[in-house]
């Protein structure tokens, strides 16, 4: 049996049908085509499904649609403005804290919920914040480097 959920996704209002058993992660990358936020290991280990609910980072692949019913939702692609990327993306890309970019939008979105609440962390902050994001390419340093050069502004 179906359910009409009513959300907004990157600031846009709309409502969909799911099912009792359809993940967060599979309505965004199924029913609305943004397919930034990957599986993984599915068991909510390894962040590469990370979305934010209402400002807080999730792992998509563990929470039920149903669920997420009157929220509101940002994944990877909400946060650039017309053509101008996030700080966020313009320092990955500017320290290379990436290589095959399967963990990059977890990593994204995981760093600008801890920027939102807490503008300026410490090193040892970010690494606990980030503690359930895992880059199997080994990006750690570079991705450090990223979120460090742009706190406080984003
Ligand atoms: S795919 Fe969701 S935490 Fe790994
Ligand atoms: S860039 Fe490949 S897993 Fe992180």
């Amino acid at each position: 049996m179906k359910k009409t959920i009513s959300l907004s996704i990157n600031g846009s209002e709309c409502s969909a049908e799911v099912e009792a058993r359809t993940t967060l992660l599979d309505l965004v990358r199924e029913q609305f085509g943004l397919t930034g936020a990957k599986l993984g290991c599915d068991i909510q280990v390894c962040g590469a499904c990370t979305l934010l609910v209402d400002g807080k980072p999730v792992s998509a692949c563990s929470m039920l649609a149903v669920d997420v019913d009157g929220c509101a939702i940002e994944t990877v692609e909400g946060l650039s403005r017309k053509d101008k990327l996030h700080p966020l993306q313009e320092a990955f890309m500017e320290f290379g804290a990436l290589q095959c970019g399967y963990c990059t939008s977890g990593f994204i979105l995981t760093a600008k919920a801890l920027l939102d609440e807490c503008p300026l962390p410490s090193d040892q902050q970010i690494r606990d914040y980030l503690a359930g994001n895992f880059c199997r390419c080994g990006c750690y340093q570079e991705i450090m480097q990223a979120i460090k050069n742009v706190k406080g502004q984003a």
